[in-house]
């Protein structure tokens, strides 16, 4: 039977999807009597046009914003004392995140730290810490700049450790924006790596969404439909991108991060190590481990590969038809097919088994995955 028992689906706020949606930011702060934002991005996005178009069209409104964008590649815990230190000596009213899951991440983290002030990781969900999150919290804004993690309608952040590298995930419903701005033309200049990588983080989403134990047909629709729109439009928006291929995408990936709530899987457990040990970019991580995890889901789950085949308009509809689809789409967005072509060594091998096993999305996988198991795909994929 489907529903052996009573679940919770939670669907996110509202969002302002299109092109030129960006430029509506001044009228929603000067509405909501908000005149002083923090602005958290990264370096890079900082110094990009479009971030300085918003921050023209919040000074013409005579909206004083203040810009953080002192962050690393996968952030860490000194990265949000520090923006919330710069949102308490500047006596901000509102977080605005501009930029991928990382910019995101922090953002969203501050959102926290302004009315919580333990220890940041006391906030850890994997520990409970999410019931300590009580007090109100900055009104939040997101708009993303890549399609890939979602983050901008997710409730949670993840935050790594500044000596151990070892990832956290803060989480509470209270930490959803209160509004999403998702601009395709913010994407438009994303180089072509990383259009590729962070792409197949939001197939990744959607795929291991839609495959995860707990019964949602509700995001399994929405994850389908994420499927199909990449499959659609990735290649387009890597080799040659124009609004429609970028507009899928980003569309695509917020669906990823809607569906996920339904859980993830074997996948992004392979990926996060790679991350925390070697510093890989989190899609990067993923593109490259998802034929090798998908390969693994095959037996038991063969109906559910069938209509991913389908949507993904794969040549047959075997599961193995899944598995190379997906190398052959790495090989035309130029990701490479081992993990020793991104670093990753055999002596690396152990102690990725082990980080793996340890981490937080296997469980929900739909075929548990042993220690043993991580091994194998990591010398699969080596
Ligand atoms: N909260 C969540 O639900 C969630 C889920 C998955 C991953 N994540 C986190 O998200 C992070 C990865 O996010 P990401 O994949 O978006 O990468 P990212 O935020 O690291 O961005 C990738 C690169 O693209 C640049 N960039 C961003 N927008 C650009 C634009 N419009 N034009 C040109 N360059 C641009 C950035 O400066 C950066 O160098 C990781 O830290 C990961 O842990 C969070
Ligand atoms: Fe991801």
């Amino acid at each position: 039977m489907l529903f052996d028992s009573i679940y919770q689906y939670n669907f996110p706020t509202t969002i302002r999807f299109g092109a030129g949606s960006s430029k509506e930011l001044g009228d929603y702060l000067v509405k909501n009597n908000l005149s002083k934002p923090l602005l958290v991005t990264d370096a890079t996005v900082a110094g990009l046009d479009f971030f300085k178009a918003i921050k023209d069209q919040l000074s013409q409104k005579n909206i004083l914003a203040e810009v953080f964008s002192d962050i690393h590649k996968n952030p860490v815990k000194s990265d949000v004392y520090k923006g919330t230190d710069v949102f308490d000596q500047t006596n901000r009213d509102s977080v605005i995140g501009i930029g991928g899951g990382a910019a995101l991440d922090v953002a969203r983290a501050i959102v926290l730290r302004v009315n919580h002030r333990e220890d940041l990781f006391k906030y850890d969900d994997l520990v409970g810490g999410d019931v300590y999150v009580t007090n109100d919290v900055p009104h939040f804004i997101t708009i993303p700049t890549t399609s890939g993690t979602g983050s901008e309608v997710g409730r949670s952040a993840i935050i790594a450790d500044d000596e151990t590298h070892q990832k956290k995930i803060l989480f509470s419903p209270k930490l959803l924006a209160k509004i999403v701005f998702a601009d395709p033309l913010l994407t438009m200049e994303l180089p072509p790596f990383i259009t590729a990588a962070t792409g197949m983080d939001a197939l990744t989403h959607n795929m291991e969404a839609y495959l995860a134990k707990m019964p949602h047909p509700m995001c399994e629709g929405i994850a389908l439909e994420g499927m199909s729109l990449i499959a659609q439009s990735l290649e387009q928006a890597v080799k040659k991108p124009d609004i429609e291929s970028r507009s899928k995408m980003l569309i695509a990936s917020l669906m990823g991060a809607v569906a996920f709530q339904k859980g993830l899987g074997v996948v992004h457990s392979l990926a996060h190590p790679l991350s925390s040990l070697l510093d890989t970019h989190h899609g990067l991580a993923n593109a490259v481990n998802i034929p090798y995890g998908m390969e693994f889901n095959i037996e038991g789950f063969e109906p559910k590969f069938k209509r991913m085949a389908q949507v993904l308009g794969a040549k047959g509809e075997k599961g193995k038809d899944v598995v190379n689809y997906l190398f052959d789409l790495n090989t035309r967005i130029n990701i490479p097919h081992h993990l020793k072509h991104i670093g990753v060594k055999e002596e690396h091998i152990e102690t990725l088994a082990d980080l793996a096993f340890a981490d937080f999305a296997h469980p929900n996988n739909p075929k548990a995955v042993s220690r043993e198991d991580f091994k194998q795909l990591y010398l699969n994929a080596l």
